[in-house]
């Protein structure tokens, strides 16, 4: 049987009765755009992320745009600092809103954004921090929020990948106003299109969130604040409140994995872990390999499927050439991206599969 690298049909299934009776009450109700199941979504994740407001949006990159705009970082004065090892939409969230966007190495251990290698480069023009909590670790937030405060800067976490994760038993709002999440489908919490949701502490920043991701217009048809458009629709969120509730089991489920991959990994030759800890939500499960290249192609050709996570820096990528970098300035993320393997990861992954693609890994080198 092929193993995909992911497979959404199970929690699909799973939930299925749950998002089935949300998806007839709405037709009943024949609203789609900012009704009842928008709103009970936005209690049910502030509650479960424990946070004072969530606010949903048209994407993940929408909420880093808006955030942005929301802090008043929007003129190409004005430098936002982010990690070139992301997904690309971390850094089109960025330049979205309209300041600069620039790039820091990461942890050569944990590929996270390394706050001292930012220290090292950021400037008086620094007003934004964008750390990201890639593969669902959550990256070093006590030292972001101390540089942000020293540089004056706001501090905008990138929990795309890490819904549910908290840092140190504090919810990942509790270290700064902005927590920006990504309901893409793959993702540990997602929709069955594109969704998003930021979730604050401020109720001040909720109120005005509110208002700027629906054209800045507060219900009527007055716009008051400088806002875009980009609203959840509310099938979307019938989907989301359906999962919602099976996000710790799902999340469990995916640690479970990850746990017998490190085991059966255990000094594999050709096979060097990143560095995670329990906080993680496994979003991806991510090695770094020699020969990575002949390695997927092997597993492809088992039926196995895998991803790369990413296949290059953004610093690197044509469309961030603004942020003035050249090859060789971020060495950590340039050697990662050569090395690093996503395995197949996701809840209801039998260990049956993952037992073989541990075996196929270890095939492969032994040969
Ligand atoms: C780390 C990270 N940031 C931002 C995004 C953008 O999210 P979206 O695809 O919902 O715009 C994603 C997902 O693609 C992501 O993984």
């Amino acid at each position: 049987m092929p193993i995909p690298s992911v497979n959404l049909k199970p929690c699909l299934d799973a939930a299925e009765p749950a998002w089935r009776a949300r998806l007839a009450a709405m037709f009943g109700r024949m609203h789609f755009i900012l009704g009842e199941e928008v709103a009970g979504l936005e209690q049910e994740l502030a509650s479960a992320f424990q946070t004072k407001c969530a606010i949903t949006v048209g994407s993940g990159t929408a909420a880093i745009e808006i955030v942005l705009r929301d802090a008043g970082v929007t003129r190409p004065s004005q430098e936002a600092w982010t990690t070139a090892l992301t997904a690309p939409f971390t850094g089109v969230g960025i330049a979205a809103a309209g300041c600069r966007v620039r790039f820091a190495d990461v942890d050569p251990e944990t590929l996270l954004l390394d706050p001292a290698d930012l220290g090292n480069r950021a400037g008086k023009r620094t007003a934004a921090l964008v750390p990201v909590h890639l593969y669902g670790q959550p990256a070093p937030l006590a030292p972001f929020r101390s540089l942000a405060r020293s540089l004056g800067a706001v501090l905008i976490q990138d929990a795309c990948q890490a819904h549910g994760a908290t840092h140190k038993d504090k919810p990942l709002a509790a270290y700064g106003p902005y927590v920006c999440y990504s309901f893409y489908p793959t993702k540990n919490l997602g929709c069955l299109g594109d969704g998003g949701a930021i979730t604050t502490n401020s109720l001040a920043a909720g109120k005005r969130l509110l208002s700027r991701r629906d054209g800045g217009r507060r219900g009527g048809q007055i716009a008051y604040l400088p806002g875009i458009n980009s609203r959840l629709d509310e099938m979307q969120a019938c989907y989301l409140r359906a999962f919602l509730p099976r996000l710790g089991e799902w999340n469990g489920m995916r640690r479970h994995v990850a746990h017998l991959y490190e085991e059966g990994l255990r000094d594999c030759p050709g096979i060097r872990p990143v560095r995670t800890s329990s906080e993680s939500v496994r979003h991806l499960f991510v090695i770094r390999a020699a020969r990575r290249d002949k390695l997927r192609s092997w597993l492809a050709g088992k039926g196995i499927g895998t991803g790369i996570h990413y296949p290059a820096p953004l610093h690197l990528m044509p469309a961030f050439r603004e942020a003035g970098c050249k090859r060789g300035d971020l060495p950590h993320a340039e050697r990662a991206v050569r090395e690093i393997l996503s395995l197949p990861i996701y809840p209801y992954l039998s260990d049956a599969s993952v037992a073989e693609v541990i075996g196929r890994v270890r095939e492969f080198y032994r040969r």
